[in-house]
């Protein structure tokens, strides 16, 4: 057998006998993750509160059920993630992958003043609460077997702000302090805690937020992205996520890692205002 064809063979097992939870799988980000996981081997359980799209999502990946499954599991309670992890447990016998994903972005353009208790506090009970949760019931499962894997999804707006509503920023950068406590307190059970800072995509959270097409949101992102000849989707996210789920970064804990083609290490308004000047 060939080198490269060794390499592709094992490539595809690189979550083999592997199970994963993937909260916020019936769309998005999650649901890319779902079907790319199950590719590389894993058995995943996708949670989610559309149980019609969790469900078409599960069947169109694996009709048997035995790859893929759905649990309805509302985030922001914890009988559903308790229920979650157990009838995981109950099902395939352990959990390797705890990916904290669901979250909701609330609504773009209001000043402070204007803000919504109501609002601004179900971002933090998704965002937060609700991947503090799901990261408890994992652990929970995770310290007896003594290894385990719990990823979040973050956000850009985790390392730059004023583009997203005030409670989003606020949630993304607590998941980055959340990610860094539970990887000193888990890393004696030898768990691995970790997140992912996308940059903007055009799935549903963003589309319905600001009311656009994904086409025409697409154009934008694109416009404004600092790496060119290239487009983000959510299969990038995915392919992150393999890899901090997977054996190849066994000694990765407590990183934020940002997919975002560079976009937060620069700030082009200095220049953008000088050129304009200049016209
Ligand atoms: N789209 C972006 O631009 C972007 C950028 C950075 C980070 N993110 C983050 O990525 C994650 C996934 O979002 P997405 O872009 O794939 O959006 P999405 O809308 O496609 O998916 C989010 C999923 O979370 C689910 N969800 C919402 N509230 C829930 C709850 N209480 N319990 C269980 N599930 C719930 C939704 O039903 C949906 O299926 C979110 O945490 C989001 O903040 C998104």
């Amino acid at each position: 057998m060939s080198t490269s064809h060794g390499t592709l063979l094992s490539n595809s097992n690189r979550l083999h006998g592997k199970v994963a939870i993937i909260t916020g799988g019936a769309t998005g980000i999650g649901e890319s993750t779902a079907r790319l996981f199950v590719r590389y081997g894993a058995k995943v359980v996708i949670a989610d509160i559309q149980d019609d799209l969790g469900q078409s999502v599960s069947k169109d990946v694996d009709p048997t059920g035995q790859a893929i499954s759905y649990v309805h599991c509302d985030v922001t309670k914890e009988a559903d993630l308790e229920n979650l992890v157990d009838s995981t447990i109950e099902k395939h016998g352990k959990l390797d992958i705890m990916y904290n994903n669901a979250g909701v972005v609330g609504t773009f353009g209001r000043s402070t003043v204007d803000t919504d208790f109501e609002e601004f506090k179900r971002v933090i009970d998704v965002n937060v609460l609700g991947s503090f949760l799901g990261a408890k019931h994992a652990a929970r499962v995770m310290i007896p077997a003594k290894k385990g894997c719990i990823l979040f999804t973050s956000s850009v707006a985790s390392v730059i702000a004023g583009e997203t509503p005030h409670a989003y920023t606020t949630s993304k950068h607590a998941i980055v302090g959340l990610t860094k406590n539970l990887c000193v307190e888990l890393g004696q059970y030898g768990i691995r805690v970790n997140c992912i800072s996308p940059f903007a995509l055009a799935t549903p959270l963003l589309t319905n937020a600001v009311n656009m097409e994904a086409s025409t949101l697409e154009a934008a992102i694109y416009k404004s992205a600092v790496l060119k000849g290239t487009f983000i989707t959510t299969e990038d996210i995915a392919e992150a996520a393999v890899y901090l789920s997977s054996d190849e970064s066994k000694y990765v804990s407590g990183l934020n890692l940002v997919v975002d083609g560079g976009y937060a290490t620069t700030n082009p308004t200095f220049s953008t205002s000088m050129q304009a000047s200049l016209k």
